[in-house]
């Protein structure tokens, strides 16, 4: 075998990435991932891995890892010239307003979201015409376009944070397109939907279908067993659980705390990625693939960086230069 490849083969075994593949398929990984690093080099390209990605493609060749809100703040320091998206597209068009000057693809066509496809600007004009003086807040699961319409962005990471601070300005916030999540956050906070807060009718089709009655059915199998969800699922199913977060809060909680067991209410990536950071820990998995995540593969990757062009995204500059006020607001307000 030639000995870059057993070289590759060894540190995605040092990684755990063995335990990741069926037998025999880890040289087929190398092989790819050996590649791609190349490839990477030569164009001076970053690979972003949001945590909803297998692990071939967090730990074989991500630069930078994490949840919506530190992908978007990695993206505004890298010095490469051109970000290789491994997430979805409304990530990579962030990336893209963020560095309207570099370089940013996509690998799938097929990387679209529920949440983003379900709102337009058309709808965003709507509601404030709707609620006049009302600031929009959104989530940053929608189109650059729909950003450009709005006062601040937020992430699953900061938008309690962010709403609180809203509500010392205003009486009331209009909040788009996730339905659950501001259910979620007006019980947070204490808001009224209707009243102080007015919500849009989008969901997540991989946290929407969740069932809450399950939740008790693994707490009697696993004594000691504390369960997190991720705040696109529905209020009720929030209700059951111990914890409700981003990823990026999830992952926390897991790496600060010590339980029996963790049920892990999300995107199945998220526990494949935890078992493999703590190995010790004890992971149950009640989840559910996102098919527009898992349309990029390995394969992928390596097509777009043999062949860039069909897979870059695009976003005007004045679209971009209106959603990039509404995204910096989110750093000011999620830093203060
Ligand atoms: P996070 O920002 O929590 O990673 O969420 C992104 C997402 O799409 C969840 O479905
Ligand atoms: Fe969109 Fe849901 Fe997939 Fe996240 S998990 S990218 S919200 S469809």
């Amino acid at each position: 075998m030639d000995t870059r490849l057993s070289e590759e083969i060894k540190r995605l075994t040092a990684l755990g990435l063995h335990r990741r593949c069926v037998e025999g398929d880890l040289a087929r990984v190398a092989g790819l991932t050996l590649e791609i690093n190349r490839l990477k080099k030569e164009r001076n390209a970053v690979v972003c891995a949001h945590v909803y990605q297998t692990p071939d493609i967090i730990l074989g060749i991500g630069d930078l890892v994490g949840d919506s809100y530190k992908l978007a703040d990695d993206c505004r320091r890298t010095e490469a010239d051109a970000i290789v998206f491994c997430g979805v597209h409304f990530m990579a068009e962030t990336a893209k307003i963020l560095n309207h000057s570099k370089k940013v693809y996509v690998p799938s066509s097929n990387a679209g979201c529920s949440l983003s496809e379900g709102i337009t600007a058309a709808d965003v004009r709507q509601l404030k015409a709707e609620h006049p003086g009302l600031p929009v807040v959104t989530y940053i699961n929608t189109s650059a376009e729909v950003k450009a319409e709005s006062d601040c962005i937020v992430t699953s990471a900061n938008a309690e944070k962010i709403l609180r601070r809203m509500y010392e300005r205003h009486k009331a916030v209009i909040f788009v397109p996730d339905r659950f999540m501001g259910l979620n956050l007006a019980r947070a906070l204490g808001k009224i939907p209707g009243k102080d807060i007015f919500l849009w009718k989008s969901s997540c089709v991989v946290h929407e279908r969740f069932q809450p009655e399950l939740i008790d059915v693994y707490r009697k199998k696993y004594p000691g067993l504390v369960a997190l969800a991720h705040a696109e699922c529905p209020s009720e199913l929030i209700k059951a659980v111990d914890f409700m977060g981003g990823t990026g809060d999830m992952m926390r909680y897991v790496e600060s705390t010590n339980a029996a067991a963790y049920l892990l209410v999300t995107e199945c990536g998220f526990g494949e990625l935890a078992k493999l950071r703590f190995p010790e820990k004890n992971f149950i998995a009640m989840c559910r693939l996102c098919p527009y995540m898992k349309s990029i593969t390995l394969e992928s990757v390596l097509a777009l960086l043999k062949d860039p062009a069909p897979r870059e995204v695009l976003v005007p500059e004045a679209v971009a230069a209106k959603a990039k006020v509404a995204i910096d607001r989110m750093f000011e307000l999620a830093a203060g």
